[in-house]
């Protein structure tokens, strides 16, 4: 049972690192001590800050590698870092071929259940390494080659994880879209990325609904010539349209020659990339971060590894979309990498009932569960009852990611959700980061709100716009100073942004683009985005998204978006519109534009609010000043206005 203790005059029986620490403290109790693969956080934190490269050689060494690396850590061309460079590996060889020689190979890899919960479908090493090799084989029969880039745009089936590993395993750098997204956004980075092939799926599920997964990418392949076939997996059976020469039947395929049950994985440079994933950044279109092979794969293992203490009978569930970040490093890679059985569920947490994801504990006896904040707060809503009903004794451990935490919603999730037993570890990091960042492992005291302290091996600091180190407890630039292996290598074909975007306002250390404050026990507390990305409910979107798609619509002259503080969805989208002379503002219209964002961009992306205005405030040099919007719309202090237009 975990402890709460408030620091107190005089702390008995407690080691003087307890009565150190300030403010509301969750200390981890002694079964979760006793359990804990990894014991002396401080002991292992010291020997990676003296030897960060150590540190991560003796990680790297846990993998097999087809050659051995020559150098841990290449930084001899700053910001372009390298890890383990001359050597030779596959993640897949890590994530499946490596665990068939061992009992592993009759451990389940994959569970899955769909929405309506009439379908179990489960995996064990064996036949995840049979499936990946049969879609390996098939993509490979479609003309793809080491290096060609593929989109990926399905629903939450197991097929969707087949298709990451099988470009994984025959070279191909794959580009997952978020499958809630629509066709902009589809097409957008299809295009960006020069996808030679699309993998799809008729439709999928959401909360009953079908989405027309086939029928978008049909709308958003029009207008990319790059792409040459279609690989659609039929899941829900609605009819769709295929294109003849271009569109394939994946169950076809799996019938025909082509198809082959053992298919070698190749064998692929430490730093050749391995993925390219989409993501918002403060202005302009999505940015496409690249991951590797080598060092994305340490990073991922060696993280999941420590922070949630993975063992050999857990059962792990990542509730994100595969089509995140969370979900590629904490879905797919980093379970696989372990050995462990991770679960993959293709509904949403609160469909057909609040009761549904307690169910799936119960039904599958999930020991860790990992989500985000927004998740917890909307299933709070429908109060104990709910969980109460089901048998979560199974839970061990707790995690959280995406957003800052409420205490209301720690405390919830701490005592509802894990009988005070589950200690959470609340993780921060990013699409760049690939991996956790800024994390406690179960040994870590925790105070609600904050995600501790850096990893192993890491330093992050809080400075001032000179990027000056600020003191304890005052907000400021979150930036990180050293380099980790799963740190993105590029932005894929933009190497110039990548510089400009994360290496050039404070030179030498990344910047994470949040604000954040450290407190007087080194515990860090983040705060928000300083740049045009709002977390709407854990996902992340640009500003310049939204408004784009506003202004494809005939009515709309010019549009601001903006996030503002939302009780469930942490953010949410906020449109400011100025109409086209001749377009008069209403109810219905603002209506139509919220629809239009909607349907252009995904549904994740419609504003709660469209505001018709007469003018926007912008800076001389003509700039939206969005910060002096959210400043109005909340009432808050407007700040400088010194660069307003008149
Ligand atoms: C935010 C998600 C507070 C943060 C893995 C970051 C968090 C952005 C946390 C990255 C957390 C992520 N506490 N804020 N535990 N985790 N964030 O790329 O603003 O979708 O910069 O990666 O999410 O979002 P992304």
């Amino acid at each position: 049972m975990a402890t709460k203790k408030k620091k107190t005059s005089k702390p008995k029986k407690t080691s003087p690192k307890r009565a150190k620490l300030h403010g509301e403290v969750f200390f981890p109790s002694k079964e979760v001590i006793a359990q804990a693969n990894l014991k002396d956080w401080d002991a292992t934190a010291k020997r990676a800050g003296k030897d960060l490269e150590g540190f991560w050689a003796d990680e790297a060494s846990e993998l097999e590698w087809a050659k051995p690396w020559t150098m841990v850590l290449d930084d001899s061309k700053q910001p372009f870092f390298k890890w383990f460079t001359g050597a030779q590996v596959n993640i897949v060889h890590n994530c499946i071929d490596r665990h068939l020689k061992t009992y592993r190979k009759n451990k389940l890899a994959l569970v899955w259940e769909s929405e309506d919960g009439k379908e179990e479908r489960s995996f064990s090493y064996f036949k995840l390494n049979r499936e990946v090799s049969l879609m390996a084989s098939i993509i490979k029969s479609l003309g793809v080659e080491k290096g060609d880039r593929v989109t990926i745009y399905m629903g939450r089936v197991p097929e969707i994880i087949f298709a990451m590993l099988a470009c994984a395993k025959i070279g191909a750098i794959h580009s997952v879209v978020f499958g809630g997204f629509s066709v902009d956004a589809l097409q957008g980075r299809i295009a960006d990325s020069a996808s030679k092939l699309v993998i799809t799926c008729d439709g999928s599920y959401q909360n009953g609904k079908l989405i027309e997964l086939k029928r978008i990418a049909d709308e958003a392949v029009a207008k990319c010539p790059s792409v040459e076939n279609m690989l659609v997996v039929r899941r829900t059976g609605q009819v769709v349209t295929m294109q003849p020469e271009r569109d394939h039947w994946y169950h076809e395929l799996l019938e025909s020659p082509v198809a082959k049950e053992r298919f070698p994985t190749e064998v692929m440079d430490a730093e050749d990339p391995l993925f390219i994933l989409y993501t918002s950044g403060s202005t302009g279109k999505p940015k496409a971060i690249v991951h590797t092979h080598g060092g994305y794969m340490v990073g991922t293992y060696t993280t999941l590894k420590y922070v949630f203490d993975l063992k050999d009978d857990d059962r792990w569930w990542c509730a994100a979309d595969p089509g995140w970040i969370t979900g590629h490093s904490y879905i797919v890679y980093g379970p696989l990498l372990n050995g462990a059985t991770s679960f993959l569920y293709e509904g949403g947490p609160a469909f057909p009932n609040p009761g549904r994801w307690w169910q799936l504990i119960e039904r599958y006896a999930i020991t860790v569960l990992y989500t985000a904040p927004t998740a917890i707060r909307g299933l709070m809503r429908f109060g104990e009852d709910w969980p109460n009903q089901y048998d979560l004794s199974s839970l061990r451990l707790l995690g959280s990611v995406g957003e800052p935490i409420n205490p209301e919603a720690w405390k919830w999730y701490y005592t509802v959700i894990g009988k005070e037993r589950c200690p959470i570890m609340d993780t921060w990091w990013q699409t760049e980061t690939g991996m956790f960042m800024i994390t406690p492992t179960p040994v870590v005291p925790l105070k609600p709100g904050s995600g501790t302290r850096p990893f192993f091996g890491q330093e992050a600091e809080i400075v001032d716009e000179q990027g000056k180190p600020v003191k304890d407890n005052e907000e400021g630039y979150l930036v990180l100073k050293k380099p980790w292996p799963a740190m993105l290598r590029t932005i894929y074909g933009d190497p110039d942004r990548y510089v400009q975007q994360y290496w050039s306002k404070f030179p030498g250390k990344y910047m994470t683009g949040d604000s954040a404050r450290r407190d007087e026990d080194g515990y860090f507390w983040i705060i928000g985005r300083v740049d045009d990305v709002i977390k709407v409910s854990g996902h992340r979107l640009g500003t310049a998204e939204v408004e784009s798609a506003l202004i494809t619509h005939p009515a709309v002259a010019e549009s601001a978006a903006i996030g503002l503080p939302h009780e469930l969805k942490g953010q949410a989208i906020y449109c400011f519109v100025l109409l086209k002379p001749g377009q008069t503002a209403s109810a219905e219209l603002a209506e139509e534009l919220r629809q239009h964002v909607a349907k252009h961009m995904g549904a994740i992306a419609r504003p709660e609010e469209v505001r018709f205005v007469d003018k926007l405030p912008k800076t001389r040099s003509g700039k939206i000043m969005r910060r002096l919007l959210k400043a109005r719309a909340q009432g808050l202090p407007e700040g400088d206005l010194s660069t307003l237009e008149e």
